[in-house]
C-alpha cells in the first residue's frame, strides 16, 4: 500500500491548485489566503486525475459518466460527488474559483503548479492553505477489498501509511508551507460499499445500534486517533506553522445516527447505484456504470451519493464543520 500511498503523492505533486493568485478575479480583502492547494484522494479530486488521461482511461473511470456531477454542473466534472466536493466549498469560501473544468491548457496548469511549489516563492507559500489529505481510505480499500486482508492485518499497516502522511507534511512545511490541513478518513463500516460486501447475517453483532459495522470503525479509528496524535506532535515541532486536523469521522458517523438533523434519509444508501435494499450498491454496477446510470430523486436528501462518497449536500456541512468548527482543530477559519 506504500506504493499506492506515494503514487497518491506523485499524483498530487501534479497538482491540485483549486484556486491562487494569479487565477483569482475576486476580492483580495476577503481571505487571509493567497491560494488553496489540495492533495488527495477521490474525495479530493477535482479534476486532474482526467487531464492525463486517454479516451480509454477516461471511459473507465466512472466520475466521468453521468449522473456524477448532475447536482452542481450539470455534467460530469471529474469529481466523484453529484457536485461540489468538501475542498471545492472550502475554496468558495475562501472566495476562490473552484477549478476550471477540465481545458485543453491543462499541462500549462500542471506546469504552474509544479513552479509554484518548487519556485523561490516562500512569502507566497506562507499565506496560502494546503489541504494534505485525506490520505489512507485508498490505502484500507486495497488491504480490505483486493488484497482481502482483515481489519486486524489492516491495523498493522497504519503506522507505514501515518508515517508516510506524517513525511508528506514535513516536506510541505520545508518548502514553506504554513498553514496545512491534514485529514483523517470516513467511518469505513459505515458506507453501502464495505456494509454490501461484508454486513452479512453471520456477522450481524459486528453491527453497532445504528448499522454501522464496528470493527471496520476501529480501523478507521485507529488510524484516525494516530494521524491527530501525529499532527499534534508535527504542531509541536513546527511553531511557525498551523497545523490542523480535519475530521470527516465524528461528522459523518453524526450524519448516519441523527440524519434527519441534517435534511437526509435512507444514510446507508447509495443515491447513485444498483441492487435497491439496504444498501443499493452492487460492486459490479456501481454508479456511472451500465446498470447505474440514475440517480435517487433528491440527492440533497442523501447522506451517500455513491455508496462510497459523500453528497454534495453532505460535502457541504463537512466544510463548514471544518472552517467554523468543531470538526476540525483548529478550525481553518479560526
Ligand atoms: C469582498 O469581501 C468583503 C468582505 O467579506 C465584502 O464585504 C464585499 O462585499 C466583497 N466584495 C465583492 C466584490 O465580492
Ligand atoms: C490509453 O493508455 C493505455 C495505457 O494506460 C494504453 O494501453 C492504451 O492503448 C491507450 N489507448 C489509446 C486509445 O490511446
Amino acid at each position: 500500500m506504500m506504493r499506492y500511498l506515494s503514487l497518491a503523492l506523485l499524483a498530487s505533486l501534479i497538482a491540485a491548485v483549486v484556486g491562487s493568485g494569479s487565477s483569482r478575479s475576486t476580492n483580495i480583502t476577503m481571505t487571509k489566503y493567497n491560494a488553496l492547494f489540495g492533495f488527495g484522494d477521490s474525495m479530493t479530486e477535482t479534476g486532474n486525475i482526467c487531464l492525463g488521461s486517454n479516451s480509454t482511461e477516461l471511459d473507465a473511470l466512472t466520475c466521468t459518466h453521468p449522473p456524477y456531477g448532475m447536482t452542481y454542473f450539470g455534467k460530469p466534472s471529474c469529481r466523484w460527488c453529484n457536485g461540489r466536493v468538501v475542498i471545492d466549498f472550502t475554496a468558495q469560501a475562501l472566495g476562490f474559483p473552484l477549478l476550471p473544468p477540465l481545458k485543453s491548457q491543462g499541462k500549462d496548469f500542471r506546469r504552474g503548479a509544479n513552479m509554484a511549489i518548487t519556485g523561490d516563492c516562500k512569502e507566497f507559500l506562507k499565506k496560502s492553505l494546503f489541504q494534505f489529505g485525506g490520505f489512507g481510505g485508498n490505502d484500507y480499500n486495497v488491504q480490505l477489498l483486493e488484497l482481502a486482508l482483515t481489519v486486524q492485518q489492516g491495523m498493522k499497516n497504519t503506522p507505514m501509511i501515518i508515517n508516510a502522511i506524517v513525511i508528506g507534511v514535513e516536506r510541505l512545511i520545508a518548502l514553506g508551507a504554513r498553514q496545512i490541513v491534514v485529514p483523517g478518513i470516513l467511518p469505513t463500516g459505515c458506507l453501502p460499499l464495505f456494509l454490501s460486501l461484508f454486513a452479512s447475517s453471520s456477522n450481524e453483532a459486528d453491527l453497532d445500534q445504528y448499522g454501522c459495522m464496528r470493527s471496520y470503525n476501529r480501523l478507521t479509528e485507529y488510524h484516525n486517533t494516530m494521524l491527530q496524535k501525529q499532527v499534534e506532535i508535527l504542531q509541536r515541532k513546527h511553531r511557525s506553522a498551523r497545523i490542523m486536523y480535519a475530521d470527516y469521522y465524528q461528522l459523518y458517523y453524526q450524519m448516519v445516527q441523527q440524519p434527519q438533523k441534517f435534511g437526509f434519509s435512507n444514510p446507508f444508501e447509495a443515491c447513485c447505484g444498483a441492487g435497491g435494499g439496504k444498501y443499493n450498491f452492487d460492486i459490479t454496477k456501481r454508479c456511472g456504470m451500465p446498470g447505474a446510470t440514475t440517480a435517487c430523486r433528491d440527492p440533497s436528501a442523501r447522506l451517500s451519493w455513491d455508496g462510497i462518497h459523500p453528497s454534495e449536500a453532505a460535502n457541504k456541512f463537512i466544510s463548514d464543520g471544518w472552517l467554523h468548527g468543531p470538526y476540525c482543530t483548529p478550525p481553518i477559519l479560526g
